[in-house]
């Protein structure tokens, strides 16, 4: 699709391009079609002067300083909707991984420790009737929310807006504390911003039951990774399930020596139809953007006003 209507230059690696290498093979580009591991600043951009739209591959887009792009005429686009399912899909994951224990006996199975069927062998904890608390109720939480009523859940969530949707789902609508503090299963879907930047500290994590669980599919640096860390070697919650991290691709050193964690390489969208999906919008609003046409995922449409 982009090569129909640009010249297109291509970082061909799985290793994240620095700034330099950016600034030096998009030198002239209009366009920049960039990953959520990309850093978009200002002095970046302005080492880019004839850029006019970058395209983030991702719903999330706090790698890029969206307030510097506008205030340069850079329209910035993202990718929603076509990953909300498989993110859904992956939370549900998690979140079955942690009642089930699926990660311990998938261990203990392959450390051949499976000595046969016993009742009290990795007891976990039943989905039905217990309670799911979404932090935040955007298109992912929705989706999440879909599936654990078929699971029987209870569900609350915090949101600063009323959702009829969420209603419809039997869904509360509770302060984060009521939230923490009622839920089996806590589940983030908020974006990074500075206002949810470790929206989950010790403080949070303190509000928790210690049978409950955190999921978090959502930004790693939401939760204070290092309290979640004490928090959970200290028992004070039961178990977490991540895909995103704080610092990534490191993962905090005691979270993975802890057996009550299960930890995910950010495939919170990684399938192969969802995937075919976002590269296909994220070119798309490329396209769009060069023909004048507003991109259908603009997230910052002050550009066009000025
Ligand atoms: C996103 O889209 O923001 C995910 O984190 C990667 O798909």
């Amino acid at each position: 699709m982009l090569s129909e209507s640009f010249e297109v230059r291509l970082h061909n690696s799985e290793t994240a391009p620095s700034a330099d290498e950016i600034a030096t093979a998009a030198n002239g580009c209009a366009g920049l079609l960039t990953l959520i591991r990309d850093p978009i600043d200002a002095p970046l951009m302005d080492r880019l002067p004839g850029l006019r739209a970058i395209a983030n591959y991702g719903v999330g887009y706090d790698n890029i300083d969206v307030a510097a792009a506008s205030a340069r005429g850079i329209m910035v686009t993202n990718t929603p909707d076509v990953l909300t399912d498989a993110t859904a899909d992956l939370t549900f994951a998690l979140l079955l991984a942690l009642a089930r224990r699926v990660g311990e006996g998938e261990r203990l199975v392959r450390a051949g420790k499976f000595e046969g069927w016993t009742p009290k062998l990795l007891v976990g904890a039943d989905l039905v009737g217990s309670t799911l608390g979404l932090v935040g109720y955007g298109r992912i939480a929705a989706a999440v929310g879909r599936r654990a009523q078929g699971f029987g859940m209870r569900l609350l969530h915090t949101s600063r807006h009323e959702h009829p949707e969420a209603e419809a789902l039997g869904s509360r609508r509770v302060g984060l504390g009521e939230l923490l503090a009622e839920s089996d299963f806590v589940s983030i879907h908020v974006p990074l911003t500075g206002e949810t930047r470790h929206l989950i500290d010790g403080a949070a994590l303190g509000k928790m039951k210690p049978t409950s669980y955190l999921i978090n599919t959502a930004r790693g640096p939401i939760v204070d990774e290092a309290a979640l860390a004490e928090a959970l070697t200290q028992r004070r919650i039961a178990g977490a399930g991540l895909d995103v991290y704080e610092r990534e691709p490191e993962v905090h050193a005691a979270l993975m020596r802890l057996g009550n964690v299960v930890l995910l390489p950010h495939i919170g969208s990684a399938t192969v139809q969802t995937r075919a999906a976002m590269s296909s919008l994220a070119a798309a609003n490329l396209v769009a953007a060069r023909s004048g046409e507003p991109p259908p995922n603009l997230v910052n449409p002050e550009v066009l006003r000025g």
